[in-house]
C-alpha cells in the first residue's frame, strides 16, 4: 500500500493554518454543499462512507451520529439541547497526530465541527485540548475567530438558518480527561473521572443532554467525505476499515513522524517511506496503537494496520502511534516506564486499578534493579488479571497489555535480571557485578 495524504497534504504550505490559506485551497467548500443538503443526508452520507473513530476505538462516526434523537417538525424530540464535544486532549504514550494536525490545519477541524453540528442538530460545540499544548490552544482560538468573523459560527451561518457556537477549551493536562465522560464532568467544571456507562453520551452526555464526542482526526476527515462522497473515501482501505489515517511513527526510526496512509498497509511498509529502523540496528518490538495495545514484534510486520488485522493478531488498533524500539531496549524497563505512567494517571476512582498499578509499579521495579524473582513474575500477571476486564474504565486495561504481552515475547529477559548479574542491557552491569 502506499501513502495517502489527504489531511497531511498542505501541512508544509506557508501559513497552511490561516484562513486565506485554506479558503485557496477548497476551504469550506463542504460545508456550504452540506449546509445545503438536510441534516439526515450528510449523517447518511459519513454513515454510507464507514468513516470509524480515529480516538482508538473505531466506533462507526455516522452512526453514533444517528443515535442522537432524530428532530423534524412530526418530531418535536424532548426539547433537550445537542451538544458536540471534540476530544482534542490526545495524551496516549507515543500518540502525537491529532496536535500537529491542529497546528498545520486548525480550519480543516472547525469546519468539520460545524458540519457534524448541523448533521446533529447542535447550537454549541466545544474543542477540549490539552491545556499544557499551548501553541496549540493559541492556534485554535485564532481559527475560531477568524471562522467567526467570515460568517461560518455564530448566528445564521452562511445564511443558512442554522445557529453554532463553538468554544476551545483547556485541560488541566490529566490523561484520564481523554476518557469521554471524564471530559464531560471536567467541562461540566467537575475533578475528571469516568461516568458509568452506560448511558452512552449520545444519550446523555454534557449537562445530561444528548452529545456526541469525536475524536480530532475523525472530524477533520468530514469535510473531504462530504466533498469526496463516500465512494471515494471507501476507494480507500478495506471494506471494514474503509479510508486513509495518520500513522505516527516514533522511537528508534530514521524519520520520525506522521505518515498517512491507507487503513491496512503494514509497518513493514511503513518503515520503508520512514527509513526503516536507526542505521545499524534491528526491529525488537514495537507498539501498534500505543501504550495501551499489546506490543508486537518483527513476527508482526506484515499485519494490516486496519482493525481487523490487528484484531487478528491480537491487538486493537489503538490511536494508531506506531512506537518502535531496536534491540538496544530493555524491555522491563520499557515496560515498568509504561507502567509508571498508568500509576501516576490512574484516577483513583476503582479499585483494581488504583491499588493494581501501585504493585505493579512496585514488582517492575524489583524486577528491573535485579532484585526480582520467579514468584514476582507470576505476581505481575495474577494482578493484571485481577485488573483487566475489572476496572471502571479502559485505563486499567491498557495498562496490563505491555505487561502481559512483553511477558509473553521475553519472558526470559525478565528472568535474565534476577539470572545474572542484573539488567542485561545496562553498560555498568559488569561493573555492579564486581
Ligand atoms: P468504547 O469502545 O467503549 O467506545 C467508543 C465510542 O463509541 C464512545 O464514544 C462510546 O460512547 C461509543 N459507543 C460505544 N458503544 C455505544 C453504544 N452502545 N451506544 C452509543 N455509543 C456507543 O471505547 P472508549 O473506552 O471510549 O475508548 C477506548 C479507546 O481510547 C482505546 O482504544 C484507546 O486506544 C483509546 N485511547 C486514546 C487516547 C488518545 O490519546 N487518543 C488515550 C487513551 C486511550
Ligand atoms: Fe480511574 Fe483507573 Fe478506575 Fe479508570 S480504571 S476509573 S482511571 S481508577
Amino acid at each position: 500500500m502506499t501513502l495517502a495524504p489527504v489531511l497531511s497534504r498542505y501541512w508544509d504550505q506557508p501559513n497552511s493554518w490561516t484562513l486565506d490559506s485554506y479558503l485557496r485551497r477548497d476551504g469550506y467548500q463542504a460545508l456550504r454543499k452540506a449546509l445545503a443538503t438536510p441534516p439526515d443526508a450528510v449523517i447518511e452520507t459519513v454513515k454510507d462512507a464507514g468513516l470509524r473513530g480515529r480516538g482508538g476505538a473505531g466506533f462507526p462516526t455516522g452512526l453514533k451520529w444517528s443515535f442522537i434523537p432524530q428532530v423534524s417538525e412530526d418530531k418535536p424530540g424532548d426539547g433537550k439541547p445537542h451538544y458536540l464535544v471534540v476530544n482534542a486532549d490526545e495524551s496516549e504514550p507515543g500518540t502525537c497526530k491529532d496536535m500537529p494536525l491542529m497546528m498545520a490545519t486548525p480550519h480543516t477541524l472547525v469546519e468539520g465541527v460545524i458540519i457534524a453540528a448541523y448533521a446533529i442538530r447542535a447550537a454549541k460545540a466545544f474543542i477540549y485540548v490539552r491545556g499544557e499544548v499551548v501553541p496549540v490552544l493559541r492556534r485554535l482560538q485564532t481559527a475560531v475567530a477568524e471562522a467567526y468573523a467570515a460568517g461560518y459560527l455564530g448566528r445564521n451561518v452562511l445564511g443558512s438558518g442554522f445557529d453554532l457556537d463553538l468554544v476551545v477549551h483547556a485541560g488541566a493536562g490529566a490523561y484520564i480527561c481523554g476518557e469521554e465522560t471524564a471530559l464531560l464532568d471536567s467541562l461540566e467544571g467537575r475533578r475528571g473521572q469516568p461516568r458509568l456507562r452506560p448511558p452512552f453520551p449520545a444519550v446523555a452526555g454534557l449537562y445530561a443532554c444528548p452529545t456526541v464526542v469525536n475524536n480530532v482526526e475523525s472530524i477533520a476527515s468530514v469535510p473531504s467525505i462530504v466533498l469526496g462522497g463516500p465512494e471515494w473515501f471507501r476507494s480507500m482501505g478495506s471494506e471494514k476499515s474503509p479510508g486513509f489515517t495518520l500513522y505516527s511513527l516514533s522511537g528508534h526510526v530514521t524519520t520520525p513522524g506522521q505518515y498517512e496512509a491507507e487503513l491496512g498497509i503494514t509497518l513493514r511498509e511503513l518503515l520503508e517511506y520512514a527509513g526503516g529502523v536507526r542505521a545499524g540496528h534491528t526491529l525488537k518490538f514495537w507498539t501498534p496503537g500505543g501504550s495501551s495495545t499489546p506490543i508486537f514484534t518483527d513476527e508482526h510486520l506484515d499485519v494490516p494496520l486496519d482493525y481487523e488485522g490487528v484484531g487478528a493478531a491480537g491487538s486493537m488498533l489503538g490511536t494508531k502511534a506506531l512506537q518502535i524500539f531496536d534491540e538496544t531496549t530493555c524491555i522491563v524497563r520499557a515496560v515498568l516506564r509504561w507502567t509508571e505512567f498508568y500509576a501516576h494517571e490512574s484516577c483513583g476512582k476503582c479499585t483494581p486499578c488504583r491499588e493494581g498499578t501501585y504493585w505493579l509499579v512496585q514488582i517492575l521495579r524489583r524486577l528491573e534493579g535485579g532484585t526480582g524473582t520467579e514468584a514476582d513474575l507470576t505476581k505481575l500477571l495474577d494482578i493484571s488479571d485481577t485488573i483487566l476486564g475489572k476496572s471502571f474504565c479502559a485505563l486499567g486495561d491498557g495498562a496490563t497489555s505491555p505487561i502481559m504481552s512483553s511477558l509473553k515475547y521475553f519472558r526470559e529477559e525478565y528472568v535474565a535480571h534476577f539470572d545474572g548479574n542484573g539488567c542485561p542491557f545496562d553498560p555498568h552491569r559488569s561493573v555492579l557485578a564486581t
